[in-house]
Order: C-alpha cells, then sequence, then structure tokens
C-alpha cells in the first residue's frame, strides 16, 4: 500500500509557489538539490520520491525577512531548541519544515526531519537525512564543481556517505569561523562524530 503522508503531492503546485517566494538562483538551487537528492536516493535504495521533495521544499523560506522566520518560529513552531536560533542564517530550515507541512500537507516526519536539519545537522542523522544534507551542498546546478566531484569520489569508498558529509562539515565550520559567525553546538557535535567514524 502506498504511503498516503506524501504521495498525491502536485509538484507544479510547489514548484509555482516555490517560484514566487524565492528569488532565481536560489529556486534553481533548489531544483539541483531535489535532482541531487533522487541521484544520492537510487545511489543508497531510498525511496526517491522523498528524496525529490525534501530537495524541492528545504530552502522553502529562505527568502523570508529575519522577522517573519521569527514571528512564525515564535506562534508556531513551539519545539524549537536554542541552538536552530543561534544563527539567523539557519532559521529558515524549521519554518522550511513547517511550510512542507502546512502549505504542502507533507506528514512523513523523514521529509521533515530532513528538512528540519538540513542547516545544522544533527548526531545520529539517518541515511535519508544525511543525503538531503549533502544534496544541499553538491547538487549540481549552482554549487562548486570541484567539491561536488570530490565528495562524489568519497561515495565510491567505504564510509563514503560519512566521509564526504564530513567534508561538507569541516567546510560549513570553516566557512562560518571566516565570517565570524556563530556556530551552533549541535553542529560541533556531528563534526565529532563523524571524525570518529570514518
Ligand atoms: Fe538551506
Ligand atoms: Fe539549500
Amino acid at each position: 500500500m502506498k504511503n498516503t503522508t506524501y504521495t498525491n503531492i502536485n509538484t507544479d503546485e510547489i514548484k509555482n509557489w516555490l517560484k514566487d517566494n524565492l528569488n532565481e538562483e536560489r529556486y534553481i538551487h533548489t531544483l539541483g538539490v531535489s535532482e541531487a537528492a533522487e541521484e544520492l536516493a537510487e545511489i543508497f535504495n531510498l525511496n526517491k520520491e522523498k528524496a525529490m521533495l525534501a530537495g524541492l521544499l528545504h530552502d522553502a523560506a529562505k527568502c523570508f525577512s529575519n522577522e517573519k522566520l521569527l514571528e512564525i518560529i515564535h506562534t508556531h513552531i513551539p519545539d524549537i531548541k536554542d541552538c536552530e536560533l543561534v544563527n539567523y542564517k539557519t532559521l529558515h530550515a524549521p519554518v522550511s519544515a513547517y511550510l512542507a507541512k502546512t502549505q504542502f500537507n507533507i506528514e512523513d516526519s523523514e521529509i521533515l526531519d530532513a528538512i528540519r536539519w538540513h542547516t545544522l545537522g544533527r548526531v545520529e542523522m539517518n541515511a535519508f537525512e544525511k543525503i538531503i544534507f549533502l544534496a544541499d551542498k553538491i547538487e549540481a546546478r549552482t554549487r562548486n564543481a570541484q567539491f561536488r566531484k570530490k565528495c562524489l569520489d568519497l561515495l565510491q569508498e567505504e564510509k563514503g556517505l560519512d566521509k564526504a558529509l564530513f567534508e561538507c562539515f569541516e567546510a560549513t565550520i570553516k566557512s562560518l569561523a571566516d565570517r565570524r559567525l556563530a556556530i551552533c553546538h549541535i553542529t560541533i557535535d556531528v563534526y565529532n562524530e563523524l571524525l570518529t567514524k570514518i
């Protein structure tokens, strides 16, 4: 039996909404993430339709103002964690998950969690969360081709998904530090976790 928590979703409707609510570059990135997520789902034998949807919706709230993001968080996301509020760049993740649920009727917790944690990551991420996190960093349309190739090459190795993910966390932490932006402790925890695994 088909899981009705994510089927019957009209992707054209989602794309039209995204076109209206994202700038062009972010919309193109979003298409790239949905494609990369589908490719990674194929490689790791995960649900391709769910991966495509998570990719499509992961940045739905990215172009909302910080004021609007905070208003939605404080009004509708009671389980928000302090660490999700540390850096304004990550506010869109819980709100995008909220939109996926309320605007597009996605109830599947794996999709919603992958969207919510696509910026900070979290310890003991499942394979689905990992491929969405990775897809966001290596999609072919707007991300750096050299970094994409490096990660795809790592995927061929043993423990490849964790190795590729580690590259992403390392690059994210370096980039945040370079810009003197706050780094959530969860992100550091995932970095340390992956370091012991690879
Ligand atoms: Fe994002
Ligand atoms: Fe993204």
